[in-house]
């Protein structure tokens, strides 16, 4: 099939590229002039596992293409995505005027009846309100279809290639038959296509996220309550986690949730609760309990050495919103960083792939070092934020010669506090034995 990909960041990239690696022709479009030269020349502006080399072979074969000419790949199409971001509006809402625009632009530029899928994570509702829009700006009959995504990044491509299952939302047998034949490679184990109406489909994506967002806000609060009852949320964990009904995985206690998706999309649940009068309170607990979660590793710091930290020099190691990812949209290092900066310490931050987006939030505040290790010279504290593997099983004994003072803290319980102590460092993690911070 013929198809295009409007928009090229993480998820669009990555379903474009994963068809055109299916066998389909795809041209990629975005409205980020440098970002589609770059892409031309096989450079991704991303850090994605595995997606480097899959760019390039289908650049190659010719199967896979990018451009910022919007008008010449609708043109060329019988399939467009709109895979555009969707970002938190000043109310909470989700910021759906990419996606109208994106609409508009691929209505009036069809040349034929298109069948048009909706990847961006939009609230309930949004494809009628596409409907419209391509009423307004075409007179040919098009198809909408809600088919939100379930890529992590990280693992996006063997997500991609790989789904638990694939959510399709539309409202006829034509665009059913469509992205049948489109996904049919991917469901050869088994996992299921599940179609349905588009606002179910729609509202099955903030369900998944808020469901997960809920997840780690529970393990989170109950990591609270362990260290001022004295248990260690990691026996906790397992003990709750086996449990069938409840399960071990995505069920481990942190520094708070980040990225460009949960927080966004909870609070455009909210959103969407609060215009139908409706009081989430589940929902709206998770947000809290994870805004108070990214505030507790500084707290810890504060709890150690004071409110006033001039003077202090710590060493951040992992700043991504989690391992994988370059990606650093609303991570807790940016609200633990700002809280130490605040408090007086200079920082100085190692991370192995998103020191590049870092320096766009967080610019010249902190210093970036050109390894972990030179991120340890001299600071009277490590902070362990992002817990990439590199950073699981380090030479102790570097750490403790490298740093000034052997302190951890480590914000994904990554080390064993018994071994840390028996090493005669100072170790405070998340919810594993006594309180070290004023409830
Ligand atoms: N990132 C994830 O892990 C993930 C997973 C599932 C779903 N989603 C959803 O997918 C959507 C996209 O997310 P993302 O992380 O890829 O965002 P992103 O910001 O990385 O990418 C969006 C891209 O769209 C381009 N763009 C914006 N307006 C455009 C226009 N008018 N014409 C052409 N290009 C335009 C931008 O330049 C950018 O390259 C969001 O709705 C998000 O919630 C993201």
């Amino acid at each position: 099939m013929n198809i295009a990909v409007v928009g090229t960041g993480y998820v669009g990239l990555v379903v474009g590229t994963l068809l055109a690696d299916m066998g389909h022709q795809v041209i990629c479009v975005d409205n980020d002039r440098r970002k589609v030269e770059a892409l031309c020349q096989g450079i991704i502006p991303i850090y994605e596992p595995g997606l480097d080399h899959l760019v390039k072979r289908n650049l190659h074969e010719e199967r896979l293409s990018f451009t910022e000419d919007i008008q010449a790949a609708v043109a060329a199409s019988e399939v467009a995505y709109i895979a555009v971001g969707t970002p938190s509006a000043d109310d909470g809402s989700a910021d759906l005027s990419g996606v109208f625009a994106v609409a508009r632009s691929i209505g009036s530029h069809a040349t034929r009846s298109l069948t048009i899928v909706i990847k961006s994570t939009v609230p309930v509702g949004t494809a009628d309100g596409v409907r419209a829009v391509l009423r307004e700006a075409s007179t040919l009959p098009h198809d909408v279809v809600s088919n939100p995504e379930f890529l992590k990044e990280g693992t996006a491509v063997e997500d991609f290639r790989n789904p638990d299952r694939i959510i399709v939302g539309c409202a006829s047998e034509g665009p059913r038959r469509v992205m049948e034949r489109l996904y049919k490679p991917l469901l050869r184990t088994g996992k299921p296509i599940l179609f349905m109406d588009n606002r179910s489909a729609e509202m099955s994506k903030y369900a998944a996220n808020a469901f997960l967002a809920t997840r780690i806000s529970f393990i989170n609060e109950l990591a609270r309550l362990c260290e001022l009852v004295d248990a260690d949320i990691d026996a906790v964990r397992r003990g709750a986690g086996t449990d069938s009904r409840i399960g071990l995985r995505f069920f481990f206690p942190g520094a708070g949730y980040g990225g460009s998706c949960f927080p966004k999309d909870v609070r455009a649940l909210q959103y969407t609760a609060s215009q139908h009068d409706l009081h989430m309170h589940v929902v709206d607990a998770a947000e809290q309990v994870n805004l108070e979660q990214k505030r507790l590793l500084a707290r810890k710091i504060f709890a150690r050495f004071g409110p006033d930290l001039t003077g202090l020099k710590l060493a951040v190691w992992g700043l991504a919103f989690k391992p994988r990812t370059d990606d650093m949209r609303e991570a807790p290092s940016l609200v633990i960083i700002q809280m130490l900066l605040d408090a007086g310490a200079t920082v100085v931050a190692y991370d192995p792939e998103a020191m590049g987006e870092a320096r766009h939030s967080l610019g010249d505040t902190v210093t970036y070092a050109e390894s972990s290790g030179e991120a340890l010279d001299g600071a009277d504290a490590l902070l362990v934020i992002t817990e990439w593997n590199e950073f699981r099983s380090p030479d102790f004994e570097v750490i403790r010669a490298r740093l000034a003072r052997p302190i951890i803290f480590d914000g994904r319980n990554i080390y064993d506090p018994a071994e840390l102590a028996a090493l005669g460092f100072e170790y405070y993690c998340i919810g594993r034995g006594k309180p070290d911070y004023p409830a």
